[in-house]
């Protein structure tokens, strides 16, 4: 197992408030890490540092040389005036031929959308089609920014799957960024839970057992299980 990625000590600052505060962390080839936060935590801040994007106010990062990452943003918009087809869509990264791009797509069992339009897609369609155009390059590293999003419960245990089953097929690495602590534990090989700096880590056994994650995740499911039942009053 080789290191494709590790972040030093990472400090992002905006207008003076650190956002991000000294994280640490590696992301080793057929390794899936998983991110799990709060809403504000930093971690689109982090993944953004990861993929180059944006550049830490303190800290360094090194990655394995040329290094390649398939990102999926958090969110996407497409023009409702300019359709693009999902075979298209493919292939605005880089060329592939039919066969290729229906190889993709069979993977992340989307084979039968390559004629439909980005526009038109469900939210657990679209996340598949995303996840195929950045497997498309051979990604060395896959960077995912809420891959199940918008997705029900079905859907988000087959993307999940289909992660793990990429990361099997390419022998990539994997850094995903997720909410659903129960879902995303059940393929990860390693949990870090931000909140603005790292509050606890390790393997998802471990992790689930620590007092920190306990506290901030019970408390999210009480806030939730309260807004739902008033919402329903
Ligand atoms: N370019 C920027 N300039 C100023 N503030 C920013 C910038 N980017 C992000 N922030 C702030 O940093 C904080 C963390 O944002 P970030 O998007 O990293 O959170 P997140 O953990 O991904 O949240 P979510 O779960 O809602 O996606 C937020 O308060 C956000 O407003
Ligand atoms: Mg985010």
């Amino acid at each position: 197992m080789s290191q494709l990625i590790s972040l030093n000590d990472i400090t992002v600052a905006f207008n003076h408030q650190k956002i991000v505060s000294n994280v640490s962390f590696v992301v080793n080839t057929e390794q899936i890490v998983a991110l799990l936060g709060p809403n504000g935590a930093g971690k689109s801040t982090l993944i953004k540092v990861v993929i180059g994007l944006i550049k830490p106010t303190a800290g360094t990062i090194s990655r394995a040389a040329d290094l390649t990452i398939g990102y999926v943003p958090q969110s996407i918009t497409f023009n409702a005036a300019l359709p693009i087809t999902v075979k298209r869509f493919m292939q605005l990264n880089r060329q592939l031929c039919d066969a290729e791009i229906k190889q993709i797509l069979a993977m992340v069992e989307a084979d039968n959308l390559i004629n439909d339009f980005m526009q038109q897609l469900s939210g657990g369609e679209l996340q598949r089609i995303l996840l195929a155009q950045a497997l498309a390059k051979h990604p060395q590293l896959l960077v995912l920014d809420e891959p199940a999003q918008g997705v029900d419960v079905k859907g988000q245990i087959l993307l999940y799957d289909l992660i793990a089953k990429a990361r099997d097929e390419f022998k990539c690495g994997v850094l995903m960024v997720s909410h659903d602590l129960d879902l995303a534990m059940g393929s990860a090989d390693n949990v870090i839970c931000l909140n603005h700096a790292i509050y606890c880590e390790g393997s998802p056994k471990t992790v689930a057992k620590n007092p920190a994650f306990m506290a901030l995740f019970n408390n999210l499911h009480k806030h939730l299980h309260q807004t739902n039942h008033k919402e329903q009053e």
